[in-house]
């Protein structure tokens, strides 16, 4: 049997339907990090054995900056997965990240804070590694989501730096404009430390990300959770299509 894929499932994403043959674990597992966000759930989707994790935890209730992503990827990492695509929403800040595209991002600017975002916190559990983050998605993963997005026909945008800011409330129009000075071209608030702690623990991490808004102050008068909520259903049946089409050619 193959390595299950690991999907963490965000906002884009609360819940993966149509898992065959799903096995959910009693409880959010316990990891030597402490409790995942909620139960892991273990199928098959599109043919492929996967392993589903919700970020936000069950009822969306976990605050990006205290959702522990530590016991998040070695839960998944426990679980034999090998490869993670991770689903997120985000907002726009470059025009081109029109709410509803779909992103697949390749950089990181991390402006998160006051996370636990390392294995190596602790001398006891091994020698440090500094690991190399110069690309922080795996680019075989990204190329094969990018792929199965344009057989969908989405026009996916095939590249963008990706800021991850640290929540839960949104961002001011000047925070965006800086981040925009840094090059970003998308914001959310769950990129980091998952992405890190993902190569840290040497899996093939890959971020599919739905625009569900333009960023503060890119609105032009629209308020920003009218858009969301506008987005956010069409996005999440996009990101399944992606998933069911993705996964067979993994
Ligand atoms: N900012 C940060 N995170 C987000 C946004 C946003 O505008 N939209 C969705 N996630």
């Amino acid at each position: 049997m193959s390595a299950p894929i690991g999907i963490i499932g965000g906002t884009a994403l609360a819940n993966l339907a149509g898992v065959q043959g799903a096995a959910t674990d009693a409880n959010a597992p316990d990891t030597p990090f402490g409790r995942a966000s909620g139960p892991r759930v273990a199928g098959r989707f599109a043919g492929r054995e996967v392993c589903f994790v919700m970020r936000h935890g069950p009822g969306h209730r976990i605050a990006p900056h205290a959702i522990n992503y530590r016991a998040n990827i070695r839960a998944l990492a426990d679980a034999g997965c090998r490869q993670v695509i991770a689903v997120a929403a985000v907002g726009g800040i470059a025009p081109a990240m029109r709410p509803g595209r779909i992103v697949v991002p390749h950089q990181i600017v991390d402006y998160s804070w006051g996370r636990a975002h390392t294995f190596y916190d602790d001398p006891a559990r091994g020698e440090l590694d500094h690991v190399d983050f110069t690309d922080p998605y795996t680019p075989a993963l990204r190329r094969a989501l990018i792929r199965a997005a344009e057989q969908l026909g989405f026009d996916p945008a095939r590249q963008a730096v990706h800021g991850v800011t640290q929540g839960p409330r949104l961002e001011t129009a000047a925070e965006i404009d800086r981040m925009e000075r840094d090059g970003c071209d998308i914001v959310g608030m769950t990129g980091m430390p998952e992405a890190g702690l993902a190569r840290e623990a040497g899996l093939d991490y890959a971020c599919a990300a739905v625009v569900v808004n333009k960023a503060a102050g890119r609105t032009g008068g629209l308020a920003i959770h009218a858009e969301i909520e506008a987005t956010l259903a069409q996005g999440m049946h996009d990101v399944e299509r992606l998933l069911e089409t993705v996964l067979p050619a993994l």
